[in-house]
């Protein structure tokens, strides 16, 4: 899937916008080149499916004129529900061994016809509970979804070369930004408008991947329904609450309670890992995702979970000429920009 070319636009097709980044690699790091970010029409895509595949192209190809860019490698991330992430064990072999067998083995793991998914793995190391066996991270995604994004992106004249998962993309973007925790349970949870991605990382390795279908359309729904607003102007006041810090007191009560919701379900998929693993928890969270802006979200995520909360920073150690960019815009988008900057670094990580 790899193509020699190392410039590649990182492009992140998201149910609500689209958020395109490009970076390239200097000696001193990685620098920022471009950026933009363009609303995608409501119902476009739904559960990760592309159902208006023509809006979307011309929301992409807005991005490319607007950013001068033709004919380039493009990196996308798909989630949802058709994709499986699971770990699980297998006997003891070499890598190459494994990309053989590797569809009988996952067979028995993955819902879905073995023919009607890509599959992928990465071997972890040997499993501590069963000699001869070693524990690995499968990867099944549904051929049609990649095709769908693969499709979309070749009409509008990039060259798909990658289509990862949006929590792996994710991980990129922590790996890139930060290294001083090896030791540390990470989990990085990106909170988008309409799911939410977890990757939890134990020693740097992905240990556990789960996509839920909750985010921000829940909250523009909930405040749609109880104050009788249509969609949009539900969404036009979410958004401007959170800028303002002052939220009317029947709003904060719709906000509070979906956010109750979105944490609890947070909070059952890391109980889920700590007994699947039957290791200790998560030490930390970071947080992204548009929807992480909602007021008191990372307090009352904090306070369910018993961690430590942080916003996840894409470009912490991304060079930005200062000059060059709309530095209110890239700060207003910081917490949206984390998987696309995670597809955008993608090429460079040699994966
Ligand atoms: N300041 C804000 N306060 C509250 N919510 C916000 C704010 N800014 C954006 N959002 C919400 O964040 C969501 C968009 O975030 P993001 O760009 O991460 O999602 P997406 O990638 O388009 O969606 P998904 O990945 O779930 O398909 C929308 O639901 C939007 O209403
Ligand atoms: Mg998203």
């Amino acid at each position: 899937m790899f193509s020699s070319s190392k410039q590649v636009l990182g492009l992140d097709i998201g149910s609500s916008s689209i958020k395109a980044f490009q970076v390239t690699e200097t000696r001193k790091g990685f620098e920022l080149l471009k950026f933009t970010i363009k609303d995608v029409l409501p119902d476009s895509i739904v559960d990760g499916a592309i159902m208006d595949s023509a809006s979307v192209v011309q929301v992409i190809n807005e991005i490319l004129k607007e950013l001068k860019v033709k004919k380039l490698n493009a990196c996308t991330s798909i989630s949802g529900h058709s994709v499986i992430v699971k770990k699980i064990s297998v006997t003891k072999m070499a890598e190459t061994e494994l990309r053989d067998a590797i569809s009988l083995e996952a067979e028995q793991y993955i819902p879905f016809d073995i023919d009607d998914v890509n599959i992928d793995f990465q071997i972890i190391g040997d499993s501590k509970a069963t000699e001869g066996q070693m524990e690995i991270i499968l990867v099944a995604a549904k051929k049609e979804q990649i095709n769908d994004y693969s499709n979309l992106i070749r009409e509008t004249g990039l060259l798909p070369v990658i289509v990862d998962l949006d929590a792996f993309a994710l991980q990129n973007c922590y790996e890139v930004n930060y290294e001083e925790e090896p030791e540390k349970t990470i989990a990085l949870v990106n909170i988008g408008a309409s799911s939410i991605n977890i990757n939890i990382l134990k020693n740097r390795i992905s240990a556990f991947v789960r996509d839920i279908p909750l985010g921000g359309k829940q909250y523009t729904e909930a405040i749609q329904k109880e104050m009788q607003l249509s969609f949009a102007e539900a969404e036009k006041l979410k958004k401007f609450i959170a800028p303002q810090r002052q939220v009317p007191s029947e709003v904060e009560c719709i906000l509070n309670g979906v956010s109750d919701e979105i944490c609890q379900e947070i909070k059952r998929s890391f109980d889920f890992f700590r007994t699947q693993t039957q290791e200790v928890g998560v030490d930390k969270i970071y947080l992204s995702g548009g929807s992480s802006k909602i007021p008191g979200f990372d307090k009352l995520l904090a306070e369910r979970t018993g961690m430590e909360v942080k916003p996840l920073d894409p470009f912490r150690r991304i060079k930005i000429n200062e000059k060059k960019f709309d530095l209110k815009l890239l700060k207003e988008i910081t917490h949206m920009s984390c998987v696309g900057m995670g597809l955008a670094i993608r090429k460079f990580e040699g994966k």
